[in-house]
């Protein structure tokens, strides 16, 4: 069924582009390539012109005008000062080394808030709704705010001794190492810096699993945490939709192939991919079409209410953002296995890290911080019979909540045009009782 619709639509896509034009998509991609670098516009050849864009209303003159927003160019930084609360840069090292970033929108010291994004994901996520995103609203509504980023991404690539650039080790973690290292290390600096015995946590998508797994491992940090507000946990992704699935089923074999190029570094900011994606999909309609209704809505959920086209280049601006290979693939293993785990390294060697040949559970029954879980009905990463599962591991639910909207998706969480409609009263109300 879905592979049939991805088809019509990719098809009837194709179709409909060849017929309007013509012509091949060929000269579209060398001009994408020979781009001079650092402009919004593309410089395009007369035979582009003449055909493929002739009917589009971005072609202005001899460029393509890609009509960026400015927030897609603004960074972290420039984005909470255009919105009022100009932010700090603070660093934090953890126990095995490494350095990571965490911005700070100063309000009451003794309300902070940290959240923590998901995969191929940054700090960026929750402010780039600007006036109507989550850390903004938080700290408009005076709350002390934090936002971390995970190691490796392109806020935190920096270690003590290795090269993120050089050393093949500095990518020999998942979020395992987030949340035994860099989360406790995150919310010790927080406290000492406000003083405070306990901070809100709030997690998207693996954002969650690092809180949940460091309560897991370090049962001391429940007690630091007032509630911990978890959006669309990727704890528990069995049941995970198609097309991802497909991915999911192949890690051992996309590790394999990763591996084997020696790529430990999956993403980074910059990359082709990522260059390619900022310069095609936010070509109007055309561009939208593809990158999110025929791409991204196909993973993360179908949703074109709450990811309208004016704001997708402004999610281009800021991500993807990479990860490592072996936080991919521990990621990937919950789904396969079916249950939330150490990393499995491979029977011999989990003997030796593990001394046996299953990684061992990440025990739950320890998680006593309180819990409160949203979830989407439309979410084709973390489906709802997977958030339900979490729930009923965990011992301490003081809400489970599936939002109101029919379509809300994975990603709506932290993009959707809504979320201070739909979903943040609900996190207010949690803070305000916790
Ligand atoms: C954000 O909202 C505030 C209050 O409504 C408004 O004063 C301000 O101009 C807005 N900022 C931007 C950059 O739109
Ligand atoms: C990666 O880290 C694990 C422990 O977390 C260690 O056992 C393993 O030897 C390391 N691998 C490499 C290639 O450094």
């Amino acid at each position: 069924m879905v592979y049939t619709s991805v088809i019509f639509h990719m098809v009837t896509m194709i179709l409909l582009y060849l017929s309007s034009t013509g012509y091949s998509l060929t000269p579209i991609v060398e001009d994408i390539f020979l781009e001079k670098p650092g402009g919004d516009v593309l410089q395009i050849n007369e035979f582009t012109k003449k055909s493929v864009l002739r009917e589009l209303p971005i072609l202005d003159g001899n460029v393509i005008k890609t009509n960026v927003p400015a927030d897609a160019k603004l960074d972290f930084n420039g984005l909470a000062a255009k919105y009022g609360h100009p932010c700090e840069e603070h660093y934090v090292e953890s126990e095995d080394g490494y350095v990571t970033k965490l911005f700070h929108l100063p309000g009451d010291r003794k309300r902070p808030v940290l959240m923590m994004h998901g995969l191929f994901d940054s700090a960026d996520t929750f402010i780039i709704r600007g006036n109507r995103s989550m850390a903004i609203s938080l700290a408009n509504a005076g709350y002390d705010v934090w936002l971390g980023n995970m190691r490796g991404n392109k806020h935190s690539r920096r270690h003590v001794t290795l090269n993120p650039d050089k050393d093949p080790e500095f990518w020999n973690f998942s979020y395992h190492e987030m949340a035994l290292y860099d989360l406790p290390a995150t919310i010790d600096y927080i406290l000492g810096h406000t003083g405070q015995t306990r901070i809100y946590g709030i997690g998207h998508s693996q954002g969650n699993n690092i809180f949940i797994a460091m309560t897991a491992m370090l049962p001391q940090y429940n007690k630091k945490i007032r509630v911990f507000i978890s959006l669309a946990p990727a704890v528990h992704i069995e049941n995970i939709k198609l097309p991802t699935k497909i991915l999911v089923l192949l890690s051992p074999l996309i590790n394999y192939l990763f591996e084997g190029i020696g790529n430990e570094e999956i993403l980074p900011d910059g990359a082709i991919l990522q260059r390619l994606l900022q310069k095609v999909c936010p070509l109007g309609l055309p561009g939208y079409v593809l990158c999110v209704q025929l791409i991204l809505f196909q993973l993360a959920g179908y949703n074109t209410a709450e990811l309208e086209q004016e704001f997708f280049p402004i999610v281009l601006g800021h991500s993807p953002s990479g990860t490592s290979r072996k936080n991919l693939i521990h990621l990937a293993q919950s789904g396969k296995y079916k249950r939330f785990a150490y990393y499995d390294a491979g029977a011999e060697e989990n003997i030796r890290l593990y001394g046996r040949k299953e990684p061992p559970l990440y025990d739950l029954s320890v998680v006593t911080m309180k819990v409160a879980i949203f979830a989407g009905n439309n979410d084709k990463l973390v489906v709802l019979k997977d958030t339900a599962r979490l729930r009923d591991e965990l011992t301490n639910v003081v809400e489970y909540r599936v939002l109101e909207p029919r379509k809300w998706n994975h990603l709506d969480f932290v993009w959707g045009r809504n979320a201070n409609k739909f979903l943040f009263p609900y996190i207010f109300k949690l803070l305000q009782k916790y």
